[in-house]
């Protein structure tokens, strides 16, 4: 299966930014922009706090609307956790597992990232699942084993029949927020080496089903490029997502 056999996933990840107000006009302008969908998938990733009101906006339309994070257990005493069934109670169908932000500033260790991805399979949310390495990694030569790590982590409760509902994102940390984007190159040498291991995990054809999207700086001048690259599924956005004006040309980066 090429890369373009799988739709291109253009996805942005407000993080802790923008207001209520700016939130919901951000994505009405999107909306409108949007029509029908075509060919590729669009989504957001919104703090659970607007999720309600964004999930509103983008009914009726293609737009995806997910939480930037979830907790594994269904309730109970977990003061500030949310759990996937109240992401789904307020419209969310997708959730960012192990976003490089929780794993490094909240601690988050990877034995609870199969877990989430587990929890919010279970509770009907896609998952994206994020990982990626630090710059002292990446200098020691250890990027491949630290991906390998992670995705052991993330995908031990992954079978092939989830495959078409998962999704891997390749986010090297020294490239988020900080205008420094992976090269063509070594963004091609890791999606392969992450390809491969979920070959060798879950077979060639549930495997050719799971996209594989970069995050890092991507910007409207470097989105297309990035697209190009034939292991490149799609791209996972933060600061050039807060924008009409920055994010609509990453989602039309081929035109
Ligand atoms: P930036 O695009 O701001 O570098 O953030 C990337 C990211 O972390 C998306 O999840």
């Amino acid at each position: 299966m090429t890369h373009r056999a799988r739709k291109p996933y253009i996805a942005g990840n407000w993080k802790m930014n923008l207001d209520r107000s700016r939130s919901l006009d951000l994505i009405k302008t999107v909306k409108g922009r949007l029509g029908d969908g075509g060919d590729r998938e669009v989504a957001f990733f919104v703090p659970s706090i607007y999720l309600a009101d964004v999930t509103a906006v983008a009914q009726g339309s293609p737009l995806g609307v997910g939480g930037q994070n979830c907790w594994f257990e269904a309730n109970g005493a977990f003061t500030g956790e949310v759990a996937p069934r109240m992401l789904r109670e307020v419209g969310a169908d997708r959730v960012l597992v192990g976003h490089s932000e929780r794993r490094h500033i909240f601690q988050e260790p990877d034995d609870w990232m199969g877990r989430k991805v587990r929890t919010a399979l279970d509770s009907d949310l896609l998952p994206i699942y994020c990982i990626g390495e630090t710059l002292d990694e990446r200098k020691g030569n250890k990027t491949e084993r630290v991906l390998k790590r992670q995705l052991e982590s993330g995908f031990e409760k992954v079978l092939a029949v989830d495959a078409h509902r998962v999704t891997v994102a390749y986010e090297p940390v020294w490239a988020i927020g900080t205008g420094e984007t992976a090269t063509s190159e070594q963004v091609a040498t890791a999606h392969r080496s992450i390809r491969k291991w979920i070959v060798q995990r879950l077979g060639e054809e549930a495997a050719g089903l799971i996209r594989i999207l970069y995050g890092g700086s991507v910007k409207p001048d470097n989105a297309k490029e990035l697209m190009s690259i034939d292991s490149v599924d799609g791209l996972l956005v933060g600061g050039a997502s807060l924008q009409a004006e920055t994010f609509l040309p990453i989602i039309e980066y081929d035109r």
